[in-house]
């Protein structure tokens, strides 16, 4: 049966079909193609879309409106306070008047609860840009990008590294139960992912060939992966008092020389971005200072290596994120 997602809202890898990722990947790919080749794809001229961000971003944003305006659309961008919304005006308030004049909108913002809510009044697609739950954006440029790295994603060993109970923890263990990899949560029992999520998990894996399993071994949970993949300890809207305590849970599952070696010789490493990889940040000079962590989450020996496919990953989102405008508003 053919997909068609059109008018459909982008909330949560959960609400999509394997058969409706697989297109949106493919789509993705023809729409790289086009861009590589320099073919005009503005197939949503006359149209207008907004971008809410109650949190800071650099690709979300900028994919966003580099997909928008490639697509020919209008695009309105609103940053963390500039507009109504929360403090003057509800959600359900502000998706109807911003349903009234754009046809979709975009927003990244703290509970998974908000974007809901925005979607269930806006009348339009509304598109999750991150939320404390999902990053279901992310997902998708994650999954094209391993498999123009190894051609395929079924039977892909993954394992996940840090605070997996976050939105990339969630997201990821959804993203690859789907798809039919096998995916490894390697983090503190404190931070695995909730069970009903891991339940929910391991029975959608059940049904592609994928496998869900949770270690708190380093050694078992990264031998043999073909990806390893990472994301900071501390996520946006987390207060800076529990910097400490994340440190001293996350410090053995950092990504390092060992890990990438106990890895599959072909395996690859994911970072969503931004990385604490260096002391080149405000916030990584900060904690260097304080705790004597001078790289995070992953090594620069990693993070700079040629098994690093970050960059690819980071260019990848603008190409998703054009398929899951285009799909849903076409
Ligand atoms: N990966 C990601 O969502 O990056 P931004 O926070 O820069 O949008
Ligand atoms: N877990 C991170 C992801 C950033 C893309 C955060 O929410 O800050």
């Amino acid at each position: 049966m053919p997909v068609n997602i059109r008018g459909r809202h982008f909330l949560k890898l959960l609400d999509y079909s394997p058969a409706e990722i697989r297109y949106l990947l493919d789509l993705a790919k023809d729409f790289k193609s086009m861009k590589q080749a320099g073919t005009p794809h503005r197939y949503l001229e006359g149209k207008n879309i907004v971008l809410l961000f109650e949190k800071t971003s650099t690709r979300t944003r900028c994919s966003f409106e580099v997909a928008g305006h490639d697509l020919g659309m209008g695009v309105t961008y609103l940053d963390p306070g500039s507009s109504q919304m929360g403090k003057k005006e509800s959600i359900a308030d502000t998706a109807r008047v911003l349903g009234r004049m754009y046809d979709g909108i975009e927003y990244r913002g703290f509970s998974q609860a908000l974007v809901e809510e925005l979607a269930k009044y806006a009348g339009v697609p509304v598109w999750n840009g991150l939320t404390d739950q999902f990053h279901p954006t992310q997902m998708l440029a994650d999954l094209l990008t391993m498999e123009e790295k190894f051609g395929t994603l079924k039977g892909l060993r993954f394992t996940y590294m840090g605070d997996a109970r976050n939105n990339m923890g969630n997201s990821l263990m959804i993203a690859c139960a789907k798809m039919g990899l096998h995916f490894t949560a390697c983090a503190p029992k404190e931070l695995f992912p909730a069970p009903e999520l891991v339940e929910t998990a391991k029975a959608i894996a059940g049904e592609s060939g994928g496998s869900v399993t949770l270690t708190e071994d380093v050694e078992a949970g990264t031998r043999d992966a073909d990806v390893i993949y990472t994301d900071i300890w501390v996520s946006m809207g987390e207060p800076d008092s529990v910097w400490e305590e994340r440190i001293r849970l996350l410090r053995p599952y950092q990504v390092n020389a060992a890990v990438m070696a106990n890895a599959k010789d072909s395996a690859i490493f994911m970072h969503c971005l931004p990385s604490f990889h260096d002391t080149r940040t405000t916030i990584g000079a900060e904690i260097a200072e304080k705790f004597g962590v001078p790289e995070m989450e992953v090594t620069d020996e990693v993070f700079e290596s040629s098994r690093s496919v970050v960059f690819d990953e980071a260019e990848n989102r603008m190409h998703t994120i054009k398929a899951v405008i285009y799909a849903t508003l076409c």
